[in-house]
C-alpha cells in the first residue's frame, strides 16, 4: 500500500527514494512521480506504474541550477534561461553530458536530457536530502488528469508507489513549459507555468515543433489530460444535461453544475483551478463538460494547450 506522508516525515521519503523506491511529491505545478534519475530500475518502475509508452522521456529534478553542466551541456541561451526562470516552472531539453549519470532510459532513446529546478520548498528539501537527481513525470497514470492534490495522486496511484508527500494543492496548477535548446532553433514543446510571451523576451519568437521534429518531441501526442466524458470548447451557451467551466463574470445559465475556473478573468488562478475542476465535473451524471473560451495569453496559452488535449480523443 502507499503511505502518505507530511512534511515532518521528509527524511523517510528521501530515504525510500535512495533505496530505489517510487515517492509522488509537490512542485508548483503539479505532483511528480519521483525515483532515483540514476538508477534504471527505479526509472524502469515508474514507467510501469504510470502505464507510460517507453518512447516517452522523463524530466530531472535537480536542487540547484549549478548541478547542471554534470549531466547537461549548458550553452549560453540556457544558462540565461536556468538564471532568469530557476527555480521555476520551465524545463530545458539540452544534449546529455558526455558522462552524465542519469539513466538512458530516462532519456527514451533521445541524446537529449529535460531538467528542471522545481519552485518548491518541499519538492528543493527532498531533492537536497536525496542528494541525487529524480526523474518525475506528473503523477497521472498515463494520459490521464495531471495531480495537483495528494487525494489525486493516491485516487490513481494507491498501490503502485511506495509513498505520496503531502505538501497540500500546487500553486501554479499546469505543469512546467518545455523548451527545446538541443540545437539551434529553440522549440516549444509545452506551453506551461511559464508565460510564452516571458520566454520570447529573452529568446524571439518561438517556434512549435513541426511534424520534421516529431521524433524530437515525443511528449506532443494530441490525446492527453482526457476525463472520461466528452469536452465542448468554446461554449457560449450550455445544456441542462451539460457541467460547466466557467470563465469570467458572464458564465451563461442553466447547467447542471458550474465551476469557475476564474470569475474575475484571471488566467493564473484559472490555472491553478483547472485540472482540480475538470476532475470534480467528470461524473457520469453529465453528459459533456463545456468549457468558456479562454483568453489565448500568459498561462491561458497552457490552459488551451490541455484543453484542447482534453478535448482530442
Ligand atoms: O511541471 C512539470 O513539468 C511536471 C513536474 C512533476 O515537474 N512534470 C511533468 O512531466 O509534467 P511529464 O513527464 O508529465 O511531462 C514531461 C514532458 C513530456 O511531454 C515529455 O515528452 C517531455 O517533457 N520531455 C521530457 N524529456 C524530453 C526530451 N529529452 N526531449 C523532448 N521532450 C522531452
Ligand atoms: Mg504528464
Amino acid at each position: 500500500m502507499t503511505i502518505r506522508l507530511a512534511a515532518p516525515a521528509l527524511d523517510q521519503a528521501a530515504a525510500l527514494l535512495r533505496a530505489g523506491k517510487l515517492v509522488a511529491f509537490p512542485t508548483e505545478t503539479v505532483y511528480g512521480l519521483g525515483g532515483d534519475a540514476t538508477n534504471d530500475e527505479s526509472v524502469a518502475a515508474i514507467f510501469a506504474a504510470k502505464g507510460r509508452p517507453r518512447f516517452n522521456p522523463l524530466i530531472v529534478h535537480l536542487s540547484r541550477a549549478d548541478q547542471a553542466e554534470r549531466f547537461a551541456q549548458i550553452d549560453s541561451r540556457a544558462a540565461l534561461l536556468m538564471q532568469r526562470f530557476w527555480p521555476g516552472p520551465l524545463s530545458l531539453v539540452l544534449r546529455r553530458a558526455p558522462h552524465c549519470p542519469v539513466s538512458l532510459l530516462a532519456s527514451a532513446g533521445l541524446d537529449t536530457l529535460a531538467l528542471r529546478v522545481p519552485a518548491h520548498p518541499l519538492a528543493l528539501e527532498l531533492l537536497r536530502s536525496v542528494g541525487r537527481p529524480i526523474a518525475a513525470p506528473s503523477a497521472n497514470r498515463s494520459g490521464r488528469v495531471s495531480p495537483t492534490t495528494a487525494d489525486h495522486v493516491m485516487s490513481e496511484l494507491d498501490g503502485h508507489i511506495a509513498a505520496v508527500l503531502d505538501g497540500g494543492p500546487c500553486r501554479v496548477g499546469v505543469e512546467s513549459t518545455v523548451i527545446d535548446l538541443s540545437s539551434k532553433t529553440p522549440l516549444l514543446l509545452r506551453p506551461g507555468g511559464v508565460a510564452t510571451e516571458e520566454l520570447e523576451t529573452l529568446l524571439g519568437p518561438l517556434v512549435t515543433p513541426t511534424a520534421e521534429d516529431a521524433p524530437r518531441a515525443p511528449g506532443m501526442l494530441a490525446s492527453h489530460y482526457a476525463p472520461s466524458l466528452p469536452m465542448r470548447l468554446n461554449a457560449a451557451s450550455v445544456g441542462a444535461s451539460e457541467a460547466l467551466l466557467a470563465f469570467g463574470p458572464n458564465a451563461p445559465g442553466g447547467a447542471r453544475e458550474t465551476c469557475w475556473l476564474s470569475k474575475s478573468g484571471d488566467v493564473e488562478e484559472a490555472a491553478a483551478n483547472l485540472f482540480g475542476m475538470l476532475r470534480a465535473l467528470d461524473r457520469p451524471e453529465f453528459t459533456a463538460i463545456a468549457v468558456m473560451p479562454i483568453p489565448e495569453r500568459g498561462l491561458g496559452r497552457a490552459i488551451n494547450d490541455r484543453l484542447r488535449r482534453a478535448a482530442t480523443r
